[in-house]
């Protein structure tokens, strides 16, 4: 996709996302380490072990998914986008740049390491985007309760076991019609099955399907607050 003068081409942001593409963007290298977790003799890794993992490295999204970012935040024109896993920042700078572009909105980021949050924290300011990023420190379990019924856009890009608990805290604020992305659901295999029966179940108030972005990028919308007001 070519960018025509957007807030992605403008020098601070560039910068800042060649500076992270660089030396901490989306590195085939830092896979392994994930593999070995995924396929270590617990089935079910816990949240804390995985958090070890995502500390070595950056884990950024592809290149490709924060492009799909930036166009669908261009589309939908959302007032409040809500990011799980925010590492340094790429693809949170992806939507804030749309974001920029829209004239309004924010996106609303959580990261449960306090050093990614204090680097991504900087970068946003580095690339001028701070105005349209809220930086929630913490677990996602409780930093994503309390929004209002206002959430048009959710991106999931942490442990594929917080993908479930996630939706389901939001779910409340979720506007119809709001689109939730969910990164990488393939290369966890089974992990994300929980995640992905509910959201490919239209009686959970969802349409879904996978697209074949990066590891497999699971594309919802969510339909209707009231499963029984879903067609069958
Ligand atoms: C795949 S990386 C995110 C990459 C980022 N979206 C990007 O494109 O640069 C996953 C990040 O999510 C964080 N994380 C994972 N599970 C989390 C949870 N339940 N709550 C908060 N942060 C979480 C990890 O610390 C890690 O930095």
């Amino acid at each position: 996709m070519q960018n025509c003068g957007t807030a992605l081409d403008e020098p601070r942001v560039r910068g800042v996302l060649d500076r992270i593409g660089g030396r901490r963007g989306w590195d085939p290298g830092e896979e392994p380490a994930l593999d070995r977790l995924l396929r270590g003799r617990d089935a079910s890794p816990a949240l804390g072990d995985a958090l070890e993992v995502y500390r070595t490295g950056s884990f950024a999204s592809p290149p490709e998914v924060g492009l799909l970012l930036y166009s669908a935040v261009r589309s939908v024109q959302p007032d409040v986008v809500v990011e799980l896993g925010t590492s340094y920042g790429f693809s949170t700078l992806h939507i804030a740049a749309a974001l920029r572009d829209n004239g309004h909105g924010t996106v609303v980021t959580t990261e449960a390491d306090p050093r990614k949050v204090r680097d991504a924290t900087w970068n946003f300011t580095a690339a001028g985007l701070e105005s349209h990023v809220e930086v929630l420190p913490g677990d996602a379990a409780t930093t994503l309760k309390g929004f209002g019924d206002q959430v048009d856009l959710v991106y999931l890009d942490g442990w594929v076991g917080s993908y479930l608990d996630a939706l389901t805290v939001l779910q409340p604020a979720l506007r119809p019609g709001a689109q939730i992305y969910a990164n990488a659901t393939r290369r966890f295999g089974v992990l994300a099955r929980p995640y992905l029966d509910h959201v490919r179940d239209s009686a959970n108030g969802f349409y879904s399907l996978e697209m074949p972005l990066g590891h497999g990028l699971e594309a919802s919308t969510y339909v209707s607050r009231d499963p029984a007001a879903v067609p069958a």
